[in-house]
């Protein structure tokens, strides 16, 4: 599976290339906010995203995302970002929400429009497996089903539970759900467990970024089901390198290497 790393803050960034696990980047409107709120102050935000496409180099996509709602705006505003800013290190993609308002298409249409000029996009704010279909159908290079979203709207409308109250933003919500469900999706996980067996079924191109991670359990959930991609905010990724047997483990080693006169090994 590959590992995105969902932020905009480049300290975040360079912190998880130097671990060697990065394979792209996905930013939205709210990240970008608070990236620039954190550590772009007083820098332009041209310049702040210039930054990270070249941090990120050619091998790593970054998902750059609109701000219209309709067809005619988002399609202006991805050719101005993608000409802005594909030229630095080749590695725009463009993101699209599937849908902006009811009774409107207009997601639809800016995804066709642009992959038939050859600019890549990020589906965004999959909710159903059937959105998906459609996105990949009108030539999305990448879906992306939210998987904390969806687990947060089952609590909150099928379990009547209330955020921040009854559950924090990364307790864990269970693959299976918790006998309840939206119209047959039981979690998160589920949704993007049904999205990739839908696009694997007609072979679509097509990659599937699992979204919306809020906690470790969720990226092991995501590599089991097959996703093609995870993408993981940072404090997801370092929570997936804890455990205190691990520690323990350490603190014992280096007490016995010292006990051992390892040291003369190393001297
Ligand atoms: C990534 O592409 C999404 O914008 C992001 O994963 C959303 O995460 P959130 O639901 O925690 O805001």
């Amino acid at each position: 599976m590959k590992i995105f790393i969902d932020t905009a803050k480049i300290s975040e960034i360079k912190e998880a290339i130097s671990w060697g696990i990065v394979d792209g980047i996905t930013t939205n409107p709210s990240l970008v906010r608070k990236a620039m709120e954190s550590e772009g102050t007083g820098k332009k935000i041209d310049e702040y995203i210039e930054e990270i496409l070249k941090i990120a180099g050619p091998e790593r996509p970054v998902s750059l995302e609109v701000m219209g709602v309709k067809a005619e705006d988002m399609i202006r505003e991805a050719e101005i970002l993608y000409e802005k800013f594909n030229d630095i290190a080749n590695n725009v993609v463009i993101k699209v929400p599937v849908n902006t308002y009811a009774g409107h298409y207009e997601g639809l249409k800016t995804i066709r429009h642009l992959s038939e000029e050859g600019i890549p996009v990020n589906c965004t704010l999959i909710m159903t497996p059937e959105q998906a279909l459609l996105a990949a159908k009108a030539g999305a290079r990448y879906v992306s089903p939210f998987a904390g979203r969806i687990d947060d709207y089952i609590r909150t409308t099928k379990l009547g539970m209330k955020a921040g109250e009854d559950f924090k933003k990364g307790d864990y919500y269970p693959w299976d759900g918790m006998g309840v469900d939206d119209n047959g999706i039981r979690s998160g996980s589920d949704l993007v467990e049904k999205v990739v067996m839908i696009l694997e079924n007609y072979d679509y191109d097509t990659e599937v970024i699992a979204s919306s991670i809020r906690n470790a359990r969720q990226v092991r959930e995501a590599a089991m089901i097959g996703a093609h991609i995870a993408t993981i905010p940072f404090n997801v990724l370092q929570e997936m390198l804890l455990h205190p047997k691990t520690e323990e483990g350490v603190k014992k080693f280096s007490e016995d290497a010292e006990k051992a006169n390892y040291h003369e090994i190393f001297s």
